[in-house]
């Protein structure tokens, strides 16, 4: 059975360590951090991630502001919201939640944060840095992910990492820092030509592709490292009727038969992702201040 890659309380020790540093600048400089979260609309998974996000940003001595925007907001609106967090110089993170409604246009409005202040790592600025291995700010739940593989394993020098998806927010970025811990690196998808076959190759699997238990546990090489991102309700009839419950994108059973260490759903890539979003803005801070 593989071992099991416990992302909560590794998320807590880096909470921890955030927790610390904002404590000295407070002490010794009298800054305090400070993130602002803008959410438009009403979709109820970023609420419950809004909620969670506001909540740590509290209790590791951080300055949390939400802005809460109608479904149905100008764009605009939106960019002077961001104008105006721009310039506040209280404000060091901006994270704009993602999904937008389909009248704003997401990457106009990515690309209005200051680069500085891009905690997501989003910005065509940070993207650009990041692939050409510069100092940049770098998406939160790749961190993670990288993090977690890192204390694992020490050294990812040589492994072989496959990377199921290729959205900007997870598969491309953390394609991009494996291979700067020189990792030899394919991006799987959708049109990926036996799916199975290449991610039997692999000893490092990341599954970041949106679809419940995608990946069985004979696509897994034995021994391989799996990291699930994905996070899925799916139906629960043996909780009760209409119960739900969550899963990831791997089948998570038959993936830890054969793998050498997993990372669970929940508790394993999602605590890390907001634990990394308060370095990245505790590291903003650092940086406004020299
Ligand atoms: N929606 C899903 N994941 C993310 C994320 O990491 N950042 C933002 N801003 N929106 C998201």
């Amino acid at each position: 059975m593989a071992q099991i890659i416990d992302g909560k309380a590794f998320a807590a020790k880096v909470r921890g360590q955030v927790a610390d540093h904002v404590a000295q600048l407070r002490a010794d400089h009298g800054i305090k951090p400070g993130l602002a979260v803008v959410l438009v609309g009403e979709d109820p998974a970023s609420q419950v991630y809004v909620k969670s996000k506001g909540k740590m940003t509290v209790e590791v001595g951080m300055t949390s502001v939400e802005h809460r925007l109608p479904a149905d907001t100008p764009e605009d609106t939106l960019l002077s919201l961001i104008a105006e967090l721009n310039a506040d110089a209280d404000i060091h993170g901006i994270l704009v939640q993602l999904p937008l409604p389909d009248h704003l246009d997401s990457d106009l409005v990515i690309n209005s944060i200051d680069p500085a202040k891009d905690v997501d790592g989003f910005h065509i600025s940070n993207v650009g840095l990041l692939g050409t291995g510069q100092d940049a700010m770098v998406p939160c739940t790749p961190l993670g992910c990288l993090m977690m593989l890192r204390d694992y394993h020490g050294s990812l020098s040589g492994m072989d990492a496959v990377v199921v998806g290729r959205s900007n927010i997870v598969g491309k970025p953390m394609a991009q820092l494996l291979l700067g811990d020189s990792c030899t690196v394919t991006i799987a998808h959708s049109r990926t030509k036996d799916l199975a076959a290449v991610v039997k190759r692999a000893d490092i699997v990341v599954a970041a592709v949106g679809r419940a238990e995608m990946v069985p546990g004979d696509w897994i090489k034995p021994g391989a490292t799996v990291i699930d991102v994905g996070i899925n309700r799916i139906p629960a009839p043996e909780k009760g009727e209409g119960k739900t419950r969550l899963v990831g994108d791997v089948h998570y059973e038959s993936c830890a038969e054969v793998a050498g260490a997993i990372t669970p759903v929940p508790g394993g890539v999602g605590p890390m992702t907001i634990a990394c979003l308060l370095a990245n803005t505790l590291t903003a801070c650092c940086r406004a201040n020299g």
